[in-house]
């Protein structure tokens, strides 16, 4: 394989992250330029065991930021783009919208626009499931395919699902060679503390309250986060340019009942469950059907969700430096809002 020169953005986020690892470890002549604005989802101590590799390099840069990102373009000359670069927190969306139109939107349209103009083999957009909508729990038969129509129900997915028709919108139109991904819920290392399971694990072990939303039984499609990387790794080399590509691994559960079993590997009592107010526009069910993906490039999750949840836990408890630093910080006051009351 010949040698390339890869800009991955949002690389200090939770997938990112990980595929920034992936990607140095896989491929040791690939350079990978990370850039990442630092918002409070963005943490350097991901990355502070590649920093000093010489294949990596780190750009504080904003992905809205036209100037910046062309004079990047101009002296890196990437090979590929792959655009992590989100606001990715629906909560989040609901509170405050307009950044996601910012950054989800316009920094792919930045992106794609120093595409064009200085050439790309290719630009893959990292999008998700959410663009789907909801599917409902009494039909367990439904899945997602790449033909589902687009139906978003939060902000951050109407944000994500407005990104994903600008790529498609630049392929047709201008012949950019794209890729979209859309895969399911990831867990895993350096996950931010404020989704899911890395939540429910901080608080279980501080024996503080775990908010469940609503009545606990809305379903996610849980992927372990390298079986992700792997994906977008088999897109970007062999994918076909203008094709979307859901990713997922047939996993479904209930939150509940995940965040049962988190309690229980840690030997921490249920009655720290309580049940909060749903979230607004809640979505009941996702579900990936990953057959084109298997089909076309043989992907299929190396990692079964007893494996990965065990590991994760692991990493939580290896790994307090990392998430307790968070908690400590701005996350703070965003956890008072929106957990103020517990
Ligand atoms: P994250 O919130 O953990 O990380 C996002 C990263 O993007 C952070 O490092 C942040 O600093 C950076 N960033 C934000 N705004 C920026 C800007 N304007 N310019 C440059 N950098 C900026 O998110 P994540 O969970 O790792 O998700 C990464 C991508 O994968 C997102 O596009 C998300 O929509 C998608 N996705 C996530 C999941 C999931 O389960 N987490 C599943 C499917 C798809
Ligand atoms: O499906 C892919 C998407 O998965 C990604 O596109 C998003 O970026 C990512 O954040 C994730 O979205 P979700 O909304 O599914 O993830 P979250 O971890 O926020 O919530 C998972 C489920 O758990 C959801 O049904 C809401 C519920 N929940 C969440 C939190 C934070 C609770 O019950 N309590 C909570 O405190």
């Amino acid at each position: 394989m010949s040698k390339k020169n890869i800009i991955v953005t949002g690389g200090a986020g939770f997938i990112g992250g990980n595929f920034v690892h992936y990607m140095l470890e896989k491929y040791a002549d690939y350079r990978i330029v990370c850039v990442d604005a630092l918002t409070y989802a963005g943490n350097l101590d991901t990355l502070s065991s590649v920093m000093n590799n010489p294949n990596f390099r780190f750009v504080k840069m904003d992905i809205t930021d036209r100037d910046s990102i062309f004079k990047l373009f101009q002296e890196e000359h990437p090979d590929i783009v792959v655009n992590f670069a989100a606001e990715s927190h629906v909560d989040r969306s609901i509170k405050d919208p307009g950044v996601f139109l910012r950054t989800n939107i316009i920094g792919t349209q930045v992106l794609m626009d120093a595409c064009r103009e200085f050439g790309i083999e290719r630009y893959h957009q990292v999008s998700t499931d959410e663009v789907y909508g909801d599917l409902p729990l009494d039909r367990p038969d439904l899945f997602f395919t790449e033909s589902t129509p687009i139906h978003t129900s939060s902000p951050y997915s109407a944000s994500k699902a407005s990104a994903d028709l600008l790529v498609l919108a630049y392929h047709r139109t201008f012949k950019l060679p794209i890729t979209i991904s859309r895969c399911s819920n990831n867990y895993g290392p350096y996950h931010f503390p404020e989704k899911l399971i890395p939540l429910m694990i901080a608080n279980a072990l501080a024996d503080k309250p775990l908010p469940v939303y609503g009545d606990g039984l809305n379903v996610r499609d849980w992927l372990y986060v390298k079986d992700h990387c792997l994906a977008i790794d088999l897109i970007i080399h062999q994918g076909r340019v203008g094709e979307v590509y859901n990713v997922g691994g047939h996993n479904e559960m209930t939150n509940i009942d995940i965040v049962k079993l988190i309690l229980k590997a840690l030997d921490k009592p249920e009655s720290l469950i309580t049940y909060v107010k749903d979230r607004a526009g809640h979505d009941r069910r996702y579900a990936i059907d990953p057959a084109k993906i298997h089909k076309e490039l043989g992907f299929l999750p190396t990692t079964r969700f007893a494996d990965g949840i065990k590991m994760t836990i692991q990493w939580y408890l290896e790994n307090k430096g990392w998430w307790e630093k968070i908690l400590s910080g701005e996350y703070q006051n965003y956890y008072e809002k929106m957990y103020g009351d517990l």
